[in-house]
């Protein structure tokens, strides 16, 4: 028996060596967790590129809309086990939820890791592990209207949430004034899901109330800063903001702002619409950190990256298009052409980057000490229940239903039940630090 496996091996061994090996073209499939339009689009040009140059081809299948469904179809892909997709784009959010079905990235990328901002590649990197690959950076911003800055007598965009209040406020009443009657300050993302933690981690944190959970396990979220923040909040709601805010996502605040409103809260990405040619607001806004409080001036950090399924047949090939779809050239040509935010330090700098988004140039320092993780790592498999139940807290606040107080102190009791962690203080400035 043993004599028959060394035969039919040596044969195998000595039939590769005199015969040129008879390779099938693979096919890989990818999921990816970001779709807009344009994005998809950019993204076949950038797929078909890779097939030209590996001879792998690639497909791209579709994904849900929302990020919780998304999730939810991830993990019964992985769960099931079944080969399924080969490469898997995942939310900075995810690592520590889809660890276990990945393989580890980090002996095919030690050097190109090595380039990225430190605090993105952490993210996806899990005792020691590199569970993906980060192919674009993401973090909150406010974008604002250079020309109604000017024309309203403000030298500057607002440092802190109390002027950007006072600008907001007035120019609204101003441009309603001269008649556009549907015009908006300030406008971001309320509805309850995943964006609306983001942008309520800025406004808590940047005010010294600390990151829901802290990363040594203390469950923060019921102090005074952060209620005063959520308060903050509340009051925009049919004041500056539309009473609709509340059932807000990205999208939503994007078509107000170019349809007419002074300030936006939103990811990077949301440059490349605003920009387009015919946009009624082409060449008159710029970006800047989100305003500061007590804390100074943070935005949630976000983004993505590609992992390999440990269930993939194809794993050499998969790390290929992970290695094309993260590299340096193409993470340029993808900030050029759809504004999104390269994970290379070193391309914020790039003229070929700058000129299509000359915002982008605050960026490279913004990544470095500008930004507030979610508790996704310290709170790993039960961040998706820790995020919800967050959601609704704020939502609560925000439609009136709850005091912020009282929403605060339930919230603060269901971490404990979620997680099992204790209550404590948080511990003051949350922005990173290298
Ligand atoms: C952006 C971010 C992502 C975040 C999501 C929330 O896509 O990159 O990290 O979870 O928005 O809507």
């Amino acid at each position: 028996m043993a004599a028959a496996v060394c035969i039919v091996l040596l044969s195998l061994l000595l039939g590769s060596c005199t015969r040129p090996p008879v390779r099938e073209p693979v096919t890989l499939t990818l999921l990816e967790e970001w779709t807009t339009k344009t994005f998809n689009e950019g993204r076949q040009q950038e797929l078909q590129q890779f097939s030209q140059e590996t001879g792998i081809k690639v497909k791209l299948l579709p994904s849900p809309e929302s990020a919780k469904e998304k999730l939810a179809l991830w993990q019964e892909l992985l769960r099931s086990g079944a080969s399924g997709p080969d490469v898997y784009g995942i939310d900075v959010i995810w690592t520590r939820i889809l660890n276990e079905y990945f393989i580890d990235l980090k002996p095919y990328f030690a050097h190109e890791i090595s380039l990225q901002f430190p605090a993105i590649t952490a993210s996806y990197t899990v005792d020691n592990k590199l569970v993906a690959v980060a192919y674009r950076a993401d973090m909150g911003l406010l974008f604002y209207r250079t020309d109604l800055l000017r024309q309203y007598g403000y030298r500057e965009p607002p440092r802190t949430w109390d002027e950007l209040e006072v600008m907001a406020a007035r120019i609204q009443a101003g441009e309603r004034a001269a008649g556009k009657r549907e015009f908006w300050g300030f406008v971001w993302q309320g509805g309850a899901t995943e964006a609306l933690t983001c942008n309520a981690l800025e406004w808590q944190a940047s005010e010294g109330g600390g990151q829901i959970i802290e990363n040594d396990k203390t469950i923060s979220v019921n102090n005074p800063h952060a209620i005063r923040a959520w308060q903050r909040a509340a009051r925009w709601v049919g004041s500056i903001s539309p009473r609709t805010v509340g059932g807000y996502v990205e999208a939503d605040a994007l078509n107000v702002w170019i349809a007419g409103a002074a300030f936006m809260r939103n990811w990077p990405t949301a440059y490349v619409d605003s920009q387009a040619a015919g946009s009624p607001i082409r060449n008159k806004f710029d970006i800047t950190p989100l305003p500061g409080g007590k804390a100074g001036r943070v935005g949630t950090l976000g983004g993505a990256g590609l992992a390999v399924s440990r269930f993939s047949a194809h794993p050499r090939e998969a790390v290929e298009l992970v290695r094309y779809l993260s590299r340096r050239d193409v993470q340029m040509k993808r900030a050029r052409m759809l504004s999104v935010p390269p994970t290379l330090p070193e391309l914020y700098d790039a003229p070929e980057v700058l000129e299509p988004n000359p915002g982008f140039a605050l960026l490279r320092q913004a990544f470095r000490t500008g930004i507030v993780s979610r508790p996704s790592n310290v709170t790993g498999k039960k961040y998706p229940d820790v995020s919800e139940a967050y959601v609704q807290a704020v939502h609560s606040v925000l439609t009136g239903e709850k005091g912020a107080p009282e929403a605060a102190a339930a919230l603060e009791n269901e971490l404990v039940r979620i997680t099992g962690f204790k209550k404590g203080p948080p511990h003051g400035d949350q922005r990173t630090r290298e």
